[in-house]
């Protein structure tokens, strides 16, 4: 049974009716399932079982303390992409020797937190940031481990906001450049190369991309080898896909296989940084319906929950299933309704033509909304952001509290008199 399921025409979670929690923690709520967050967890790990491996989480996913602390308590490493992301995983109990810091901006406090944190791997965007990192290193005395982000030029065939590894986008470094600049990494002070990553982009559905991306990262590693710089680890990224609707991407087990099929008899661990594929379909956002507003071209369903809290349908016109907690509504007619929030913006919607049988009152879910749901959320409107909530069984956990307004102003002042 997954973790989300209808009980008795009512939407639960594990053991719990969505329902309730609503009732303890009021709407809009994220709502997480630490089943599912260790069951997408461990699809990996018995994927990987027998090899030199690591999966770093990537932390940007959701970063919500308990989720990292989930996680940690399984043996994950964590991918990171700020000094706040280290801060996070270190405070969540996660293992700053198995933290990898990718990101292509990372400034001289961050490289200095990390370094004194002893994380296994900067994954290094730039020359630019390769002298930085080797500076900084050089200057606390300490040598820092680092693997290139390399890009392979490869279509992840994504959206092209979550596409990262054409020669056209800003990340990694150009592949038929990396030779050099390991060459010159190697004679940098603070700096010991130890491995070889790329990230080719997000929601990917089908193996073939991943696994062009690693041919040709392991045809300069080979190269790399003959030029006696041996390394230790490959990292292919994350980037697998999750069904929002009817996507059918790959088990991870498929993917792992495949990657390691690849490796062959290399004497390389393999890192993988896994986001969505963890925490999307972990979560829900439930929202309830303000108002019903039909009009003649339209039908409107105004929900408390908007565009600030979960942007992803905004901003990429990303589709993610809206379902009803309560299922026995006979007495309603089913009507084609536009799932709105309150937000002063026509593009703040969370699903458009949805046929629900729905009363003002009533709530909804957004499924698959634990990765990339709360972590881009927003004060715009000063709205306050959403509490978020982990249930472990029959037991439910305010991870996060709902944000006060004294809270959100409690950073401004106004000009002194
Ligand atoms: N590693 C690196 C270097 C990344 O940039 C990302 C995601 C990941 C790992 C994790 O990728 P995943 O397994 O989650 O696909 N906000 C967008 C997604 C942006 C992804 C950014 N990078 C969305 O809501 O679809």
């Amino acid at each position: 049974m997954t973790a989300f399921h209808y009980q008795d025409h009512s939407l639960f979670v594990e053991e719990l009716p969505l329902s309730q929690v609503a009732e303890q923690f009021g709407t809009p709520c994220f709502v997480y399932s630490r089943r599912a967050l260790q069951d997408n967890f461990l699809a990996y790990e018995k994927a990987f079982s027998g090899s030199d491996h690591l999966i770093c989480y990537a932390v940007k996913a959701n970063s919500n303390l308990a989720v990292l602390n989930v996680l940690a308590k399984l043996g994950a490493g964590f991918d990171i992409v700020s000094g706040g992301e280290l801060e996070r995983v270190i405070r969540a109990g996660g293992d700053p020797a198995k933290v990898i810091f990718s990101g292509l901006g990372k400034t001289e406090d961050e490289i200095r937190a990390a370094l004194n944190a002893n994380i296994l791997c900067f994954n290094v965007e730039s020359e630019a940031e390769l002298l930085r990192i080797s500076a900084v290193a050089d200057w606390l005395g300490k040598t820092a481990p680092i693997s290139l982000r390399v890009n392979p030029d490869v279509d992840a065939g994504t959206h092209p906001y979550i596409s990262t590894g054409l020669k056209e986008n800003k990340f990694g470094i150009d592949i038929n450049r990396a030779l050099s600049v390991y060459e010159q990494a190697k004679t940098l002070p603070g700096i010991s190369i130890v491995g070889i990553d790329c990230h080719i982009g997000s929601q990917l559905t089908t193996v073939a991309p991943f696994l062009d991306a690693v041919d040709r990262v392991l045809q300069l590693v080979d190269t790399l080898s003959e030029r006696g710089i041996k390394l230790t680890h490959i990292d292919v990224g994350g980037g697998l896909g999750v069904t929002y609707r009817d996507e059918t991407p790959p088990d991870p087990s498929v993917l792992v296989s495949a990657v390691r099929d690849r490796l062959g008899d290399r004497a390389l661990g393999l890192i993988m940084e896994p986001g969505r594929s963890i925490a999307a379909n972990a979560g829900v956002l439930l929202t309830r319906v303000e108002f019903l507003k039909p009009t003649e071209h339209k039908n409107f369903a105004i929900v408390d929950g908007a565009m600030n809290d979960l942007l992803r349908p905004s901003l990429y016109s990303a589709w993610q299933d809206i379902v009803p907690v309560e299922t026995n509504r006979d007495d309603i007619q089913s009507y084609c309704y536009d799932v709105v929030g309150p937000v002063c913006e026509s593009g703040d919607f969370l699903g458009k033509d949805r046929d629900l049988a729905i009363a003002a009152g009533d709530l909804l879910a957004v499924k698959s909304a634990g990765a990339y749901g709360f972590v881009m959320s927003s004060n715009y409107n000063t709205r306050n952001r959403a509490a978020e909530v982990m249930v472990d069984g029959a037991q439910c956990h305010l991870v996060r509290q709902r944000e006060t307004i004294d809270y959100q102003l409690s950073l401004e002042t106004v000009l002194p008199e």
